[in-house]
């Protein structure tokens, strides 16, 4: 069954949009709302064969009352000029920029003692630089004038982000990009927010091919509390379905959530609806950031030791040290 917006019919109708990574998962969800709601929507990411496909299975949901069309344009927002010709394209053949989407991005996992400059830089590059070469853009070229409302998809990263350091340094930056900008741009009449789902990793894949009984509890932790979608759930190949299902006791909602979740979220802060609020960041995740740890920590006795004292004495009979490994 589709999903139906909330919103009013026609929210957004002659409005533009730009959605990066608009394609897929969380990104198509959003792009997919948008124009149920009128809004024209220019898709974009890196793999313009994928962009254009979903781009067709978009434009044959638009009801030919609609004032809306989808359009995929191919960029890698790591480049200024990219982004500069992507926003000049759009302006071309729209001539308005209403919103922007930031949802483009993406990341691997790996200890940070074993990232490489080029790894890290690569990931910052994406999910911050092409963050901010976004948002410059359609302010210079049409927001600066013309005002406009600008929301970034960010992360889970409100404890750290092991595992991924890279990519929560990006995500909490971006979390400050928003504030700075909000207030700076005030004056133009642009209103610029932030969303933090708690998503799925698609870097996990690799870790799953080597799938083991020990780390099924690893893997459901990490996942616990994810945004589920049938493209997400694939990815994970054959354990899909276990892994998702067995990260569900971990989640305050028992439940996992869905891209319309994020998507219902990312219209509202767009929406007149949201007209007060400018330098926020909505956590979409049912309470999971304020629930648990993501990371097990292994066992190890490297921590320094407590002062010598009686309250030690008391503690080391209460728990040997030792029965800890
Ligand atoms: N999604 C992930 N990486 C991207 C990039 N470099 N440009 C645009 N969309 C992306």
């Amino acid at each position: 069954m589709a999903a139906s917006s909330v919103f009013r019919p026609g929210l957004f109708n002659h409005k533009v949009a730009i959605v990066t990574g608009g394609g897929t998962g969380i990104g198509k969800a959003i792009s997919a709302e948008l124009l149920e709601l009128g809004c024209s929507v220019v898709i974009s990411s890196r793999k313009a064969d994928r962009l254009e496909a979903a781009a067709r299975e978009m434009r044959q949901k638009i009801p030919p009352s609609s004032p809306a069309s989808v359009t995929a344009l191919p960029c890698n927002i790591r480049s200024e000029e990219e982004v500069k010709a992507l926003v000049s394209s759009v302006l071309k053949r729209y001539d308005r920029i209403d919103f922007l989407v930031n949802n483009g991005g993406g990341q691997f996992r790996s200890p940070a003692e074993d990232m490489s400059s080029k790894g890290w830089k690569a990931v910052v590059d994406t999910n911050l630089t092409g963050t901010f070469h976004c948002c410059k853009e359609v302010y210079t070229a049409w927001m600066k004038e013309h005002g406009g409302a600008i929301v970034s998809i960010i992360a889970n990263m409100w404890n750290g982000f092991p595992d991924a350091a890279h990519t929560g340094a990006a995500r909490a930056a971006v979390d400050n990009l928003t504030k700075s900008l909000a207030i700076e741009w005030a004056a133009s009449g642009v209103r610029i927010n932030a969303v933090a789902p708690v998503r799925t990793a698609q870097y996990l894949i690799s870790f799953v091919s080597v799938f083991q009984d020990a780390y099924e509890f690893h893997l459901s932790v990490w996942l616990q509390g994810t945004i589920f979608s049938k493209t997400a759930m694939e990815n994970y190949k054959e354990y899909g379905p276990h892994l998702f299902k067995m990260s569900v006791p971990f989640t305050p909602a028992k439940r996992l959530g869905v891209p319309e979740e994020v998507s219902s979220a990312v219209c509202f802060l767009l929406s007149p609806a949201a007209s007060y609020i400018s330098g926020a960041t909505l956590k979409v995740d049912a309470g999971q950031s304020l629930y648990t740890s993501m990371w097990e920590i292994p066992n190890h006795s490297a921590w320094p030791e407590a002062p010598e004292g009686e309250n030690l004495d008391a503690l080391n009979e209460l728990v040997d040290p030792k029965s800890k490994l």
